[in-house]
């Protein structure tokens, strides 16, 4: 048994309401389990919708939140295989805004200890939603085009990252044109600032070529705009709804344009995934990042304690990268 710092809620609502630390006994780890000395946490859009009650599943009450992180092992429990204390692991799932959690081995993921602990906790949610969006919608050809809306979010940087590393190419959507220069040095290959008048110019951008994949992360107009930048048959893929408005689509482009809606949750893909699937995509952005051709700026990190420092800067316009929490400090 050890004593634990940790953030909680034992109710539904704003987060700076809800949230507190609290301070318990963690027991040892239990069978098939590993307990974890958490290094980084991440905040991430949803893990607020989730103390709010409005993200996709509701987990039982109280909750600690957080959906993923990075950690050493600390100890193991009976029967478990493949781990040693010291290794540095992937921790998928809630409960990661915590110094300290047991948790299922057969649930983490071990990654190499040269890999830096802030990447590695941010590893599960943000690079999987790109790589996912990426491949699973349609076979794109060598020198495509995708086009996207919040290119500066963490999963829009990394759909940049990734396409640039497979040879596709980007049409960014901003809503601060001076976040352009920092996305062209990234690999964007076009960075546009919304506006409706965007699709006019598309095949002046992509030198005539139809764009067949699009990501909308915004909903509203914003997502019309991605849809009317898209060629005939294309696909659009509705992974977020930051303006938090309904998606807004001109009918014509389903009727005439033949654009099929998907929407894509990776909570959902990982439950489809097999493991062997999941390791083989997880060992591939390693070496992506390991490259260095594949990475998430940090903004800011903060000590458990500041939390609500932390999840104020995390609703900060034009924050240049994640917000992450250090349970340690
Ligand atoms: N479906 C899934 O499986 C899945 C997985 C991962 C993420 N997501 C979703 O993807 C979205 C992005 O997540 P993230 O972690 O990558 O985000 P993030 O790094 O926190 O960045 C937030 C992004 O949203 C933009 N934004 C914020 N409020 C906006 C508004 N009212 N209108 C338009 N744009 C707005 C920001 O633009 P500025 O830079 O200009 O501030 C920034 O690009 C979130 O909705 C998240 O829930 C979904």
């Amino acid at each position: 048994m050890i004593r634990v710092r940790r953030l909680v809620f034992d109710r539904f609502g704003p987060p700076a309401e809800v949230l507190r630390v609290e301070e318990a006994s963690l027991p040892e780890p239990a069978e098939g389990e590993i307990r974890i000395r958490m290094e980084r946490a991440s905040v991430n859009p949803a893990d607020l919708n989730v103390i709010e009650g409005t993200y996709g599943i509701k987990p039982p009450l109280p909750c600690v939140p957080g959906n993923e992180g990075a950690g050493l092992v600390e100890a193991l429990g009976s029967g478990v295989e493949g781990l040693a204390v010291g290794d540095r692991v992937v921790v998928p799932g809630l409960g990661t805004w915590a110094s300290h959690l047991n948790v299922s081995a057969a649930r983490c993921t071990r990654v190499d200890s040269t890999v830096d602990p802030a990447f590695a906790a941010m590893l599960t949610v943000n690079p999987p939603t790109a790589w996912g969006m990426l491949h699973r919608f349609t076979a794109l050809q060598p020198g495509e085009w995708v086009v996207q809306n919040a290119a500066t979010s963490a999963v829009g940087r990394c759909v940049i990252q990734i396409a640039r590393a497979l040879g596709w190419k980007t049409l960014n959507l901003v809503r601060r044109p001076e976040a352009a220069a920092e996305l062209l040095a990234l690999g964007a290959d076009a960075v546009e600032v919304e506006d409706p008048s965007l699709p006019k110019r598309v095949a002046s951008i992509t030198a005539g070529a139809p764009i067949r994949l699009g990501f909308n992360a915004v909903g509203g107009d914003s997502a019309a705009t991605v849809a009317k930048c898209l060629g005939s048959g294309a696909h659009l893929v509705t992974y977020g709804a930051m303006s938090r408005q309904p998606l807004k689509l001109p009918n014509g482009l389903l009727i005439f344009n033949d654009l099929t809606c998907h929407g894509f949750w990776m909570s959902r893909v990982y439950q489809q995934m097999g493991a062997e699937e999941k390791a083989a995509m997880f060992a591939r952005l390693v070496e992506l990042h390991q490259a260095g051709k594949l990475s998430i700026p940090v903004d800011a990190v903060f000590s458990l304690a500041r939390w609500a420092e932390a999840l104020e800067r995390a609703a900060a316009p034009g924050r240049p990268g994640k917000v992450l929490f250090d349970p340690q400090a």
